[in-house]
Parts: C-alpha cells; sequence; structure tokens
C-alpha cells in the first residue's frame, strides 16, 4: 500500500493524513473482495524497513493501527473475515500486541475472507525465520525441502497469491512475499493507495483475467490439458 505521503503533499496535507485515508481505503477494499468473492488479501502495512522514518510519523501509524483494530475488528467480523497479523510483532508495544490477539482470538473461524496484514514484515526475515525455526524443530534432519519451508512461513494457511498489486508507482517488491510471490502476476499501477478503490481494483482484476499463467508449461500444453 504505497503513496500515502504522496496523496497528502498533494492535497498540502501533513503525510499522516495520507495514512488515515490510506485506513478508510483498507476497509473499502477489503469489502470490496468480499463482494467479488476474493478469499484471500495481503496487505503490506509497515515494513521492518519502516522503522528509519521519522520518529513522530512512526507514532502517528502504529496509533493508527491500534485505532483502527479498536474500530474495525467488529465490523470484519460482521463480514465473516479472519484477521491474521504476520511479521515480527515483538517490536510493537503491549496495547498493540493484545488488540492483535483480541482480534485474531476472535474472528479466528471465520471463512469469509482472510485478511493478512503484513507489520513489520520483510520477505527474507520470513524466510531466515522458517530455516532457523525449521531447523530447531528437526536438529537432525538432512535437507531442506520447499514444502518444509513454506510450512514454517508465516503464511502456510494461504495459497501463494495469484495477483500482487503495487500502488503508487514504484515497480518493485520491496521485501514483500519473496517466497510466495514465486509465480504471482506482477501488478504495478501509478494510483496512489488513499485512492485505490473498487474501480481501481476491478482495473487490476481485470488485467490478470487477462493474463496466461503457464507455471513454465507452453501455451499449447495448456490448451491440451
Ligand atoms: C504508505 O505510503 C506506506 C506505509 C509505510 C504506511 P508512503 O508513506 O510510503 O507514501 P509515499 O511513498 O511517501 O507517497
Ligand atoms: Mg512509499
Amino acid at each position: 500500500m504505497d503513496g500515502n505521503g504522496r496523496w497528502a503533499k498533494k492535497r498540502f496535507l501533513p503525510r499522516v493524513a495520507g495514512h488515515a485515508q490510506g485506513v478508510d481505503r483498507v476497509r473499502d477494499i477489503v469489502e470490496g473482495c468480499i463482494e467479488r468473492g476474493i478469499e484471500y488479501l495481503t496487505l503490506f502495512a509497515f515494513s521492518s524497513e519502516n522503522w528509519r522514518r521519522p520518529q513522530d510519523e512512526v507514532t502517528r501509524l502504529m496509533e493508527l493501527f491500534v485505532m483502527a483494530l479498536e474500530r474495525e475488528v467488529t465490523r470484519m467480523h460482521r463480514n465473516g473475515v479472519c484477521l491474521k497479523v504476520v511479521g515480527d510483532l515483538g517490536r510493537f508495544d503491549t496495547r498493540l500486541r493484545e488488540l492483535i490477539a483480541q482480534g485474531e482470538q476472535r474472528t479466528l473461524e471465520n471463512r469469509r475472507l482472510t485478511l493478512t496484514i503484513c507489520a513489520n514484515y520483510g520477505g527474507r526475515w520470513d524466510i531466515l525465520n522458517a530455516v532457523n525455526n525449521w531447523r530447531r524443530d528437526n536438529p537432525d534432519a538432512g535437507e531442506m525441502t520447499e514444502e518444509a519451508l513454506a510450512a514454517y512461513l508465516t503464511m502456510p494457511y494461504a495459497p501463494e497469491p495469484d495477483l500482487f498489486i503495487r500502488t503508487g508507482g514504484e515497480q518493485r517488491i520491496s521485501n514483500f512475499l519473496l517466497w510466495q510471490l514465486a509465480y504471482s502476476e506482477l501488478y504495478f499501477t501509478d494510483t496512489l493507495w488513499p485512492d485505490f478503490d473498487a474501480a481501481a481494483l476491478d482495473l487490476a482484476i481485470d488485467s490478470y483475467r487477462k493474463r496466461e499463467r503457464r507455471f513454465g508449461r507452453t501455451s499449447e500444453q495448456l490448451l491440451e490439458r
């Protein structure tokens, strides 16, 4: 979800106003996904690198995260959303960690949409963490397999993403789901996250529908199947 700062700047507002608008957009996109029958949505909310931002911006982002959890979990629950927050959560303060645990607990059995928020997340961290945890649990095993690694990543409950969307004009992965994106379709849009509405989501889905996913096979093989 990129482009909050630029959205605010264009309006001569402080960057945090863009983040606040971005939170509203999350609600719309979650509900847009539900309406469209999408079962998994994963949002990159805060990267391991985002701590390098000015202290007051980091503080405001944490406050917004707390407020969003306080306000939105009931509505999510009503909508059948199962909330997951993944990342290195140890660096967040107690209040935020409590709200995360409560939100996850409350929505645990919902199945309509699994919403994963990646917070203090990094794709490399995820992979290293998986390798180290697997080795701790399997000290005498030989080489690690792809299946074992995938099972130790932070989102074993979710399929690999069909579609990756990056808003805000940048064309990079920026250490998001590195392992899981191996075969995902990538979609980049100049639309800033606070402007990313249901119509923008439909454009991304239309683009995805036009693509042919071969997973290494030829077009002819796909026709034969
Ligand atoms: C939001 O957009 C990303 C978050 C870390 C919440 P940015 O804050 O990166 O917005 P730009 O790139 O400055 O426009
Ligand atoms: Mg940015």
